[in-house]
């Protein structure tokens, strides 16, 4: 996902007014037999969605997270490495999580699902929305939204190959691009998966041809769960703030929000998100509130990561929070330079007081 921006000021103002349609009712949302609740929940987000961003998410009211995506062959090719094992480590207070997957061939996805069944996964979800470069040239992720057949085959094997007791569920993209034959793919796909068992999917509301670039259609997430009636999706795109979150709910009548860029650095969506559904004000971090939920994030890096590991991942999230700072300029300015975690510590007792 290295192109991808995931910085809120890079992009066009997303927040569309909708008051004139905005209908559905919000309710908790379930995953296969998985209560979640409130339903915003945390996305996969590579390079972001390790495990303290997803014990923080829940600390902080998010019912339900996926990890990273992770590619089938490196899931069964992983070792106890200090480095890598930590994207196969569950924590009790993690649960219900999920697993994210990828790949090209259908044979290698049923084995990497019981690997993640097996390292306390709560639910298989099945990526055929990557957009990079890298996974459309290696016929992963978005890729598949142009071969239905072997799409089919990944959601059937997947699901052949994990207990029944364990959700699959899929994200996808609305078309590899605008075409009339995209679009068909992409229904072909959805009724299929529905039909072998999916539990949820997940609807970006932009194409693959699009990357990040224009809106998320949310005109075609509400065409769709029109379409698929009592069965669960799941909304991704432009949900940046807890009102888009909500707003996306009442407008399209899905059945669960995906925040995205919108918590990288706002893991107060969630619980904002569900304030402003019960029509109270949006609560806002004060700094202690910050430095507390940064500080808890920190400590829970350095049980994976060493010192060096940590500081690269509270840099960037450093970064990232900064955005709720009244000074952001100059707290992201000394987030971005620290070495060290104690030099990470430092801009905290100099900004966070
Ligand atoms: C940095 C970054 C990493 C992402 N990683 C994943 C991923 O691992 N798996 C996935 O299904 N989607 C991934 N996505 C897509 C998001 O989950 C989401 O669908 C997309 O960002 C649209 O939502 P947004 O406009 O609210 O950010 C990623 C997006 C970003 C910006």
């Amino acid at each position: 996902m290295g192109n991808v921006s995931s910085n809120l000021a890079d992009l066009p103002a997303p927040i569309r007014t909708r008051s004139d349609v905005i209908a559905h009712e919000i309710r908790p949302l379930t995953i296969g037999s998985i209560p979640i609740g409130f339903p915003v929940v945390q996305a996969a987000l590579s390079g972001y969605s390790d495990g303290p961003m997803r014990i923080v998410a829940r600390r902080l009211g998010a019912g339900y997270t996926l990890a990273e995506v992770m590619i089938d062959r490196f899931v069964m090719d992983l070792k106890n490495r200090t480095k890598t094992r930590r994207h196969l480590l569950v924590t009790d207070e993690e649960h219900p999580v999920g697993g994210q997957l990828m790949g090209s061939d259908p044979t290698e996805f049923g084995p990497a699902a019981q690997k993640l069944v097996q390292v306390g996964f709560d639910v298989i979800d099945i990526n055929f929305g990557c957009p990079v470069k890298t996974a459309v040239g290696g016929c992963r992720g978005g890729y598949h939204l142009s071969q239905p057949d072997v799409a089919l085959e990944i959601v059937s094997r997947v699901r052949d190959a994990t207990p029944p007791h364990i959700p699959v569920t899929l994200k996808m993209r609305r078309g590899i691009d605008d075409s009339s034959e995209s679009r068909d793919r992409f229904y072909r796909i959805l009724d299929g998966a529905f039909l072998r068992g999916a539990a949820a999917i997940t609807v970006h509301g932009r194409t693959v041809d699009q990357k990040y670039i224009g809106p998320s259609n949310w005109d075609f997430l509400r065409e769709v769960k029109q379409y698929v009636g009592s069965r669960t999706i799941i909304g991704s795109g432009d949900a940046f703030t807890a009102q888009a979150c909500v707003d996306m709910l009442r407008y399209t009548g899905v059945d669960g929000v995906s925040a995205a860029r919108g918590a990288i650095g706002n893991p107060w969506i969630f619980q904002q998100a569900q304030a402003l559904a019960a029509g109270l004000p949006l609560p806002e971090p004060d700094l202690a509130e910050q430095r507390r939920v940064l500080e808890m994030q920190c400590e829970l890096c350095l049980q994976y990561q060493d010192d060096v590991g940590a500081c690269a991942t509270m840099r960037m999230f450093g970064i990232k929070f900064s955005r709720q700072h009244p000074a952001e300029r100059q707290v992201r300015d000394a987030f971005a330079v620290v070495k060290t975690v104690a030099e990470w510590r430092a801009v905290l007792d100099r900004w966070y007081v």
